[in-house]
Order: structure tokens, then C-alpha cells, then sequence
């Protein structure tokens, strides 16, 4: 029989209340227990989330053990009436017991392949553990680092977006799904949950449809292309309404036009929440808009176990409505095998390998932003002093977002930087105290591991001032009044804005919270063992007044091009800031140099019945390692519509490549751009190619300046 025979099979021996059970997700501990038991006993709940907390992100959740989540398991299959099993959700985001990167780090490793191993790596601890859900990935687009969650996203770009969604998807899912060590994924936070006005976390905010789809959504289609299984609900208020409460957005949207075959899920109470919102007068209007707009499960306020009942009885909500969302979830649990596999079982992991998927992730992560005198790699001839108040710090370098992770496989950075270089001189205290400066005095230069604790981003966690915080400003000028060069060492979950702080050091190497290894990956690349190859995920401003900034913006009526160039007759956007950014999208270092030449297309013109018919503009390159060590590469190619029916972008990532070369070595690289990559949603939301000519740019970030035209006839 196939799933949807046996879930219609299923729906006819379910009782109204066994129904509504289906769609009510509880938080269980050991605290609550005997009356989550009582509940599954009597069919009252489809899913149990293993958090403690609403914002479960920042306070340190007790685990459940995994024999406890075996029992509740049997105790639905065995002492419920139906037996359906339960499904256990619980944040696993970047990271089990081995971390990875942010997720906003890992965009920057332009590896969707790396990233998709280091997912897989992941389901599988989680799995061993019990887990069958995960409420990641987080595709919220965001043009704000003030906003602290930021750090769970994919970053600014809609492209790097749909890349990143779909290999964490897959990472997650596996290749069947039915299988024992995947995870269900659960797209979040939808929709447009970045967007929030001045990065303030459940806020507002405006999204015109244009805006919403051509931005916003494209990762969370991709996820969708990729089978995701569950999308969440974002908390914030949107044109107006909540995503919880729109039919739109929810049904409409994703469910009709998308084709999302899977169940939506809400964020934590945020059915309840439509009431502080003034979207709903009480929490069974809150249940009947949200279940209308097509949420099918309700994280953790109960709306829907408290009054669904009712508005069926009443005819508010109709049968058909219900077995829609009973039918989806069931679907899922059918798919992720959990009729045939609900308990946990012992999978076998191979942590060293895990740990080595870790470190590649943490390598490509980090981003070399100034190396001024090729000072990096250090010289280990060279007598360096390294101090800072991150260098002694092991539970920062996890991140936010970690519930799970071990502390005690982190290496501080001090340690992996003497594991590399025993002869470093660490100082004994984080603090500029009198007892360093000797050392600082007779050191050729010095290492300053800088940074943010993991509660300064992540959810309800937004800054006003996103600067270097002042005390470490003032920490790095006091040291650089000792006449050594600094190596800053930036260890944040978000961007944050250099502009003063920049000058006072000879090279950046912005290190993220790169989980597990991030100190061994700051080591190696510090001496040379790695060279660095990520590339911004997000643009980072001068300053926080520059701030939503991002490359993909359109043309503007005057100053043209604030993002890409300026102007010398005071014609900027701003009187007391450059109008560029410190470092824009795309852009990082490496130990070596890399040219791009021959740049060509073939053909340069096609029409649009040919796009339609699958034809591609073929865009080549060589790519040349110019320096003299081996190194990555990300060549991009950034595509602009010189003019449409709606204002496009100056520049849009199209393709990316990331290639090792050895010196010397040159390969050719190549991008294929069709319809999909030409088109856009135009002011009637609907997916077009319009004629005319397009810049076609490829190089290392998006002030790439090799450039083409193509053209497009109608
Ligand atoms: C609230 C967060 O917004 C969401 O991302 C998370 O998955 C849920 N809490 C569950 O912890």
C-alpha cells in the first residue's frame, strides 16, 4: 500500500481528539513527564520538542537521555490507542556533538559539497541520539548584522542562499530519508524573518511581493526542490499579518504555488503570540486563523489541543481542513520510516572522521581580510606574543545555537597555537596587564584574539552598534602603542564594522565561531598550514549608520553606484561616511594571487524561445594561480539586466566556483546561465525573461571587473 492509502486507512479509525493530537507539539523534560505520558497515552500529542525554553538557542538545555525518549516513544506505541509513533524535534543547527561552523560561517566556505558532509555528519550524531527533527535550516535572508540572528542564516545573497539550502537539506535528509541516521529538516523561518526593521528581533516588517520573492523566498524553494520536510512559521509581523495567520503566505504561497508537499510547523507559541500582535482578540481566534492559513502543528501553546475540538464541532473549521494537516504529518512520519524504525538505534559514528569534516569546514570558513607586508603566515622564526580576551575561551568558539556540543573537545586557541608553534609566547592573562609588556616589547608581532561571547548574537540577541565593541578598540590601541605589529584575530557570530579599528591592525583574519576546531583552523592558517579561502557571505559595513548595505541593490537615480565606486565631488551618499563598504560581498584573501583572463561567451545572443528550450550562454575563463603557494579560489559570476520592467539589481550572483591551484598552475572555468538564471518575478509575480542586454561579471568578489555583454532577444 502506498503512504497516502495507508494514512487514509489510518484517518478512519481516528477519533476527532486522536486527530487534533497529531498536530500538537509539546516540550517534554524529566520535569514534566508523568503528565506528557498521560497525554500520549491518550493519543493527545504528535510531536515532543527536547527543549527546556523558549529561546532555546541561549540557555543551556538539559538533554534528554535517549532511553527516555525510547520510553515516551513506547508508551505511544503500546499504550496509545492507535499507536502512531511520536516525532522528537529538537534544535540541531550548526552543530551535535561535533560543532561546525555558524551556518552564516559556513556560507562563507563557498563548499556547498564540504558543507553537505558536514550535515550528514551531524543527522547521524543526532540520530544516534534519538533525534528524528531538526528545526534548521534558517534561510532567513539578512542584510543586517545588528539583527543576532543573522549568525543562523545563509547570509545577504539569494544564489549563495539556494545553494547552502539545498546541500544542508540534503545533508540533513540523507539520501532516503527512511533511513536510520537522517533527520527531518525544517526550512525556517518563513518568511522574511530578516527583514525586521533596525535588525529588532520579533519586530516588523514591509516586503513588497517583488522584493519577497525575487529575495526572500528563493532559498526556501529550493529547500522545498530538495524535499524538505517541514517549514517553519517566523514570529515576527509581516505587511501587516504574522505568517502564522496567512493564508497567503502559507497556503497559498507555499502550499499551492510552491507545491510544498510536506507539514509547516509554528515557531515556539507563535500561534499564541498573534494576540500580542493584535492579529487575534483570544487564543481560540489564534487557532482557527492559524490552522486556516494552513499551519499544521502547533509548537508548544496548546491553541490547537484547546480549542480545535470546538471549532470542528462548530463547523469554524472544517473535517477536510483538519485531515489536510493530520494527512501531512503522517506523511512524514511514513516517509522518515518511524512506523518502521520509531525507536532510537545505535548507529555507528566515526568521531575522528567527524572531527576532520570539522576542521575542513573551520578552514574554509574563515576569511583573511587585510594582510598588509604579507605579514600572515607567521614566520616561525619569528618570536610572536599572542594575548587577547578570546585566547583562553572554548565555549564562545561553539557559538550560539549549540545545545549539545562538547566543550571539552575544543581546543583554545593559546593551545592550538602552541600545538603548531610550541615556542609562541602566550601571555598568562587575557588582560593588558603589566606582566605582558615585556614580552609584547621584545615580540617581532602580536596576535590579538578578539571576539564576542555567543550570547551577543542569536535569537533576541541584536545590537545597536555593531563596531568593535570599545573596550577591545581601546585593548588593540594600547598595544599597538607599543610599536608591534597586530594580527587582530576576530572571533563573532555576526559581521561587525571595522572602519576605526581596521588602520591599528596589519592583518584580519575574521575566524567566525567556527564550533569544534576553530582554534586548531586559526593555528594553521596563522602559520601557513591552511590558506585561507572563505569569502564574505555579508557585507561588511564602515559602520553601523551604513547598515542595511548589500551589493545587490539596483541602480540609483544619482549616485549611481554608492556600492561600487566614489565619487571625489563630495556627491557621496553620506557627509560623514565613505559610501562604499569596508569589505563587500564575496571578498577574502588568500596567501597566494590568482588572475583571471580570457574571459568569453558562446553564443552571446539567444532568444527567448531558446532559453525556454533549455539553451545556456556559456561563459569561460582561465583562472591562474599567479603566487607562489597552492590555494582555493572562488570565481564568480555576477550577471546585471541593463534595463527591465522592474528596477534589477547592479549585480546578482549567478554561479561560483571554488578551485584549488597549485602555483602556476591555470584552469579553465566555466558558468552556465539559462532561463533560470535570467529570469525574475516581474510586478505581476509572475517568472520572466525579459529581453534586452546583460553585464556579465566574473572575478573573486562582486566588484569583480572582467566583464561581457550578453543579449536576449524576444
Ligand atoms: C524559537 C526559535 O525562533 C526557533 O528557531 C527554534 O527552532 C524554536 N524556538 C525551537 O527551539
Amino acid at each position: 500500500m502506498d503512504i497516502l492509502s495507508k494514512i487514509k486507512t489510518l484517518l478512519n479509525t481516528m477519533s476527532l481528539k486522536e486527530k487534533i493530537g497529531q498536530l500538537n507539539q509539546e516540550s517534554c523534560d524529566m520535569e514534566n513527564m508523568e503528565l506528557i505520558k498521560e497525554r500520549i497515552r491518550h493519543g493527545q500529542l504528535g510531536s515532543v520538542i527536547l527543549a527546556t525554553s523558549a529561546t532555546s538557542g541561549n540557555d543551556e538545555q538539559r538533554k534528554t537521555p535517549t532511553d527516555i525518549i525510547n520510553e515516551l516513544q513506547r508508551t505511544a506505541l503500546k499504550e496509545s490507542p492507535l499507536g502512531i509513533p511520536l516525532l522528537f524535534g529538537r534544535d540541531v543547527i550548526h552543530g551535535h556533538k561535533t560543532v561546525l561552523p555558524i551556518p552564516l560561517a559556513l556560507s562563507a566556505t563557498f563548499h556547498p559539497e564540504l558543507v553537505k558532509t558536514g550535515y550528514r555528519c551531524i543527522a547521524q550524531e543526532a540520530a544516534n541520539d534519538g533525534i528524528q527533527w531538526t528545526f534548521a535550516p534558517m534561510l532567513d535572508i539578512s542584510r543586517d548584522p545588528r539583527w543576532g540572528r543573522c549568525i543562523e542564516g545563509v547570509g545577504e545573497d539569494p544564489y549563495l542562499g539556494t545553494k547552502m539550502a539545498e546541500v544542508i537539506v540534503k545533508g540533513f535528509q540523507g539520501d532516503n530519508p527512511a533511513d536510520k541516521d537522517t533527520l527531518a529538516a525544517c526550512a525556517k523561518h518563513y518568511i522574511g524573518y530578516g527583514a525586521m526593521d533596525g535588525g529588532r528581533d520579533y519586530g516588523q516588517a514591509e516586503i513588497s511581493d517583488y522584493t519577497l520573492r525575487n529575495i526572500y523566498l528563493r532559498p526556501f524553494q529550493s529547500a522545498i526542490k530538495s524535499g524538505v520536510a517541514t517549514v517553519m512559521t517566523a514570529f515576527h509581523e509581516l505587511n501587516g499579518t504574522a505568517p502564522s495567520a496567512s493564508r497567503y503566505l502559507v497556503h497559498d504561497l507555499l502550499k499551492e504555488e510552491l507545491g510544498f508537499d510536506g507539514f509547516v510547523v509554528s515557531d515556539w507559541a507563535s500561534i499564541e503570540q498573534l494576540i500580542s500582535q493584535g492579529i487575534a482578540r483570544d487564543r481560540q481566534q489564534a487557532a482557527e486563523l492559524a490552522i486556516k492559513a494552513g499551519v499544521d502543528m502547533d509548537m508548544s501553546c496548546r491553541c490547537y489541543a484547546d480549542y480545535l475540538e470546538e471549532l470542528v464541532n462548530t463547523g469554524r473549521i472544517s473535517m477536510e481542513t483538519l485531515h489536510e494537516s493530520v494527512t501531512r504529518i503522517l506523511y512524514i512520519k511514513y516517509k522518515f520510516g518511524l512506523f518502521e524504525h520509531p525507536y532510537s538505534t545505535h548507529i555507528p559514528i566515526n568521531s575522528s572522521r567527524h572531527r576532520e569534516i570539522a576542521k575542513s569546514c573551520s578552514d574554509e570558513s574563515m576569511v583573511l581580510l587585510k594582510n598588509q607586508n604579507h605579514i600572515l603566515p607567521l614566520s616561525p622564526q619569528k618570536r610572536i606574543v599572542a594575548i587577547g580576551p578570546l585566547l583562553y575561551e572554548k565555549r564562545a568558539l561553539l557559538g550560539n545555537w549549540v545545545l549539545d556540543g562538547d566543550e571539552e573537545q575544543v581546543s583554545t586557541v593559546a593551545n592550538a597555537l602552541k600545538k603548531i608553534h610550541p615556542n609562541i609566547i602566550l601571555t598568562s592573562s587575557p588582560y593588558l596587564w603589566e606582566d605582558c609588556l615585556p614580552d609584547i616589547r621584545k615580540a617581532d608581532a602580536v596576535i590579538v584574539v578578539l571576539g564576542e561571547s555567543k550570547k551577543m548574537s542569536g535569537e533576541a540577541n541584536s545590537l545597536a552598534h555593531v563596531e568593535l565593541p570599545p573596550e577591545q578598540f581601546a585593548y588593540i590601541k594600547r598595544i599597538h602603542a607599543l610599536g608591534k605589529p597586530l594580527i587582530g584575530v576576530m572571533c563573532f557570530g555576526r559581521p561587525i564594522a571595522m572602519e576605526e579599528a581596521e588602520p591599528y591592525l596589519e592583518a584580519i583574519l575574521y575566524a567566525w565561531h567556527c564550533g569544534t576546531c576553530t582554534g586548531e583552523s586559526i593555528a594553521s592558517i596563522l602559520y601557513g598550514e591552511v590558506n585561507p579561502s572563505g569569502k564574505l557571505p555579508m557585507t561588511f559595513p564602515r559602520c553601523t549608520g551604513q547598515i542595511p548595505i548589500y551589493y545587490n541593490h539596483p541602480a540609483s537615480s544619482r549616485h549611481e553606484y554608492f556600492y561600487y565606486t566614489e565619487t571625489d565631488n563630495g556627491a557621496n551618499t553620506y557627509h560623514d561616511c565613505r559610501s562604499t563598504p569596508l569589505y563587500p560581498f564575496g571578498y577574502g584573501l588568500s596567501y597566494t594571487q590568482f588572475s583571471y583572463r580570457n574571459l568569453s561567451v558562446e553564443p552571446s545572443c539567444l532568444s527567448i524561445k531558446e532559453l525556454l528550450a533549455g539553451k545556456t550562454f556559456r561563459i569561460s575563463a582561465a583562472l591562474q594561480n599567479i603566487g607562489n603557494c597552492t590555494g582555493k579560489e572562488v570565481a564568480q559570476c555576477y550577471l546585471h539586466a541593463r534595463a527591465s520592467s522592474m528596477a534589477r539589481p547592479l549585480r546578482e550572483l549567478k554561479g561560483f566556483v571554488k578551485k584549488e591551484l597549485a602555483p602556476l598552475e591555470e584552469q579553465q572555468i566555466t558558468f552556465q546561465l539559462g532561463y533560470k538564471e535570467l529570469a525574475f518575478y516581474n510586478a505581476q509575480s509572475k517568472w520572466v525573461v525579459e529581453p534586452g542586454l546583460f553585464d556579465l561579471y566574473v572575478g573573486t568578489d562582486c566588484y569583480a571587473s572582467n566583464a561581457l555583454v550578453i543579449s536576449v532577444k524576444p
